[in-house]
């Protein structure tokens, strides 16, 4: 194999042995040999040599061990989507259980696209998962709290990306979104970070950023939109949100400084939950801010940011919780 292909494996540790996947996947070893990096086949697993390769994986004086990505991507379309499938089938959980077993998966999904150089059918892996999520939606009541308390809170892109996607459910059922607007509203949400893909390791652990870092920073809309137009899959709702999201309602906003209208509902929206979930998370710089008080803040301090009519339809929204 050529070192052109290094790309598109990730590493791997006894632990992604999975009891159930019954189809199995090649685990690969690195090799380095005059400064060429190859991957070589290890072994075949299923789920019979569980515990021969487990023992080995762990034991072995071999460090590295790697599945490919098409190997990764059918693991989560046959293993982890069909097991939470026929779980929810199965035990028919409340609205909240469901979110709380799904949200997991979309964080995992998301991390490992973002954390390994993986090509982006990776995302396609979540194709399903508005088909759970926004008949749930559409027909349950799910108060904002609730969900906001079943997110995490940690400072990672894929937590971002989860929550933002999950808060956008609640927002399209507030405004009483069609199921298709409120899936792309979904997806949009879910990817508004991705092309923050690529971004120095530095970008991420630094408290004050130089003004390239910021022009960096200030690309990941336009890198988001064109990895998923690329993909030639997703409609202009979910691309427009994408590139939108840092758009302010009062023009101040990045990349293009669009303001009122001409920022789509889906921009426009997602501006709120992305303020909404960065002050409410930690980051490496400073600590979570309350809920109550990000709230005040949307609303008194950052006004001019976001749509007004949105804003009230949120906050309307609380009251009848
Ligand atoms: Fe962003």
């Amino acid at each position: 194999m050529s070192d052109t292909i290094e790309h598109h494996f990730k590493p791997i540790t006894h632990t992604f042995l999975d009891k159930e996947w019954v189809e199995g996947f090649t685990i690969y070893y690195k090799s380095v040999d005059g400064g060429k990096t190859s991957f070589l086949i290890f072994a075949q697993y299923t789920p019979e040599d569980y515990t021969r390769l487990e023992k080995i994986m762990k034991e072995g004086d071999r460090q590295d061990f790697f599945i490919h990505e098409n190997d990764l991507i059918r693991y989560f379309r046959e293993c982890i989507l069909v097991r939470l499938r026929r779980g929810l089938e199965k035990d028919k959980p409340n609205p909240l259980e469901v979110v709380r077993r799904t949200y997991p998966v979309i964080r995992r999904i998301l991390g490992d696209y973002l954390e390994y150089d993986i090509s982006p059918r990776m995302l396609r892996t979540m194709d399903e998962l508005p088909d759970i999520l926004c008949p749930l939606f559409r027909n349950e009541v799910i108060p904002f709290p609730a969900l906001v308390s079943l997110t995490l809170k940690d400072p990672e892109i894929e937590t971002h990306c989860a929550n933002v996607g999950m808060y956008s459910l609640y927002f399209a059922k507030i405004l009483e979104l069609s199921e298709s607007d409120m899936r792309d509203l979904f997806l949009g949400g879910l990817f508004s970070d991705i092309g923050k893909k690529d971004f120095p390791e530095s970008i991420h652990t630094k408290s004050e950023l130089t003004s390239e870092d910021w022009s960096t920073i200030r690309k990941h809309p336009s890198s988001g939109r064109k990895t998923l137009n690329d993909m030639k899959c997703y409609s202009e709702n979910v691309l427009r949100m994408v590139i939108e999201h840092h758009e302010n309602f009062d023009g101040t906003g990045y990349p293009f400084g669009l303001a009122s209208e001409k920022i789509s509902l889906n921009g426009r929206i997602s501006r709120i939950l992305d303020v909404f979930d960065s002050m409410t998370s930690e980051r490496r710089y400073r600590k979570p801010v309350r809920i109550i008080e990000t709230l005040t803040e949307i609303k008194d301090g950052m006004e001019g940011h976001f749509d007004p009519r949105l804003l009230t339809a949120l906050f309307k929204s609380f009251t009848h919780s």
